[in-house]
């Protein structure tokens, strides 16, 4: 098991966002938590980046518990974290963004821009592109490969598809694909269930802060609840 979250409890001030939320990550899966707006997905991303302090509950990164380790320490151990809005530094170069990126690593610079490159070719051709000129789907991309450049062993997606035309949605989506065979593991949070269901290998469902479905994605693609609220009829 590379995560296990058990229990979590996170508050915003008075407000419970997550409820006893518990759900667990194998290596080289891509497990996706969906849901809508509100669901408290991003807030389950950011309690396990460090971001927002749990209040209650525990989670394990590799058998180490980290509820209390600190957010650099955290992108240290391996964990990267892609947020929601894809927060690049729209007046910074694409090559400054991906060497924030690569803050915690002390050498290997080189070779993490190769495999960067590798992923996302079209940000090689951008590199002295401001960040804020790229299209939406470039956007995420360098966010994706700015996360990349620590070489985390688990990745965090927070809503890649936002904003996204049909086309660059599936493209983020087969980009994400094949991070995943080439063994990066990812924990990918999505309003889009339809396409998050169709890459990932088992998904949970939460609704106001609780986990109230999980199963493989093969299973909640079938799942009657899963289709009206999340699949609408198209499917
Ligand atoms: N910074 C914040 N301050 C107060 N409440 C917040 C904050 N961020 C999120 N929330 C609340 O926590 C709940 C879960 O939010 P969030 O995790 O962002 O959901 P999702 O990512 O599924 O849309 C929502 O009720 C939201 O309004
Ligand atoms: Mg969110």
């Amino acid at each position: 098991m590379i995560l296990a979250v058990k229990d979590l409890n996170v508050a915003y001030g008075n407000i419970l966002a997550l409820h006893g939320v518990s759900f667990d990550v194998e290596e080289g899966e891509i497990v996706t938590l969906i849901g809508a707006n509100g669901a408290g997905k991003s807030t389950s991303l950011r309690a396990i980046s460090g971001l927002v302090r749990a209040r209650g509950g525990k989670i394990m990164y590799h058998s180490q518990e980290i509820t209390r380790t600190t957010a650099h320490n955290i992108v240290r151990m391996g964990i990267g974290h892609v947020p929601e809005g894809r927060k690049i530094f729209a007046n910074l170069t694409v090559a400054e963004n991906l060497e924030m990126g690569a803050y915690t690593r002390r050498d290997g610079l080189e070779a993490a821009f190769e495999r960067v490159f590798k992923s996302f070719p079209r940000l090689k051709e951008r590199l002295k592109q401001n960040a804020g000129t790229l299209s939406g789907g470039e956007q995420q991309m360098l966010a994706m490969g700015r996360a990349l450049m620590a070489t985390p062993k688990l990745l965090l997606l927070d809503e890649p598809s936002m904003g996204l035309s049909p086309i660059l949605v599936q493209e983020i989506f087969s980009i994400i694909q094949e991070i995943n065979r080439q063994g990066m593991t990812v924990l990918l949070v999505e309003q889009n269930a339809y396409m998050a269901l169709q890459v990932a290998t088992r998904a949970y469902v939460l609704e106001t802060g609780r986990i109230v479905l999980s199963g493989t994605a093969a299973e909640l693609r079938e799942n009657p609840q899963v289709r009206a609220a999340y699949l609408g009829r198209a499917v």
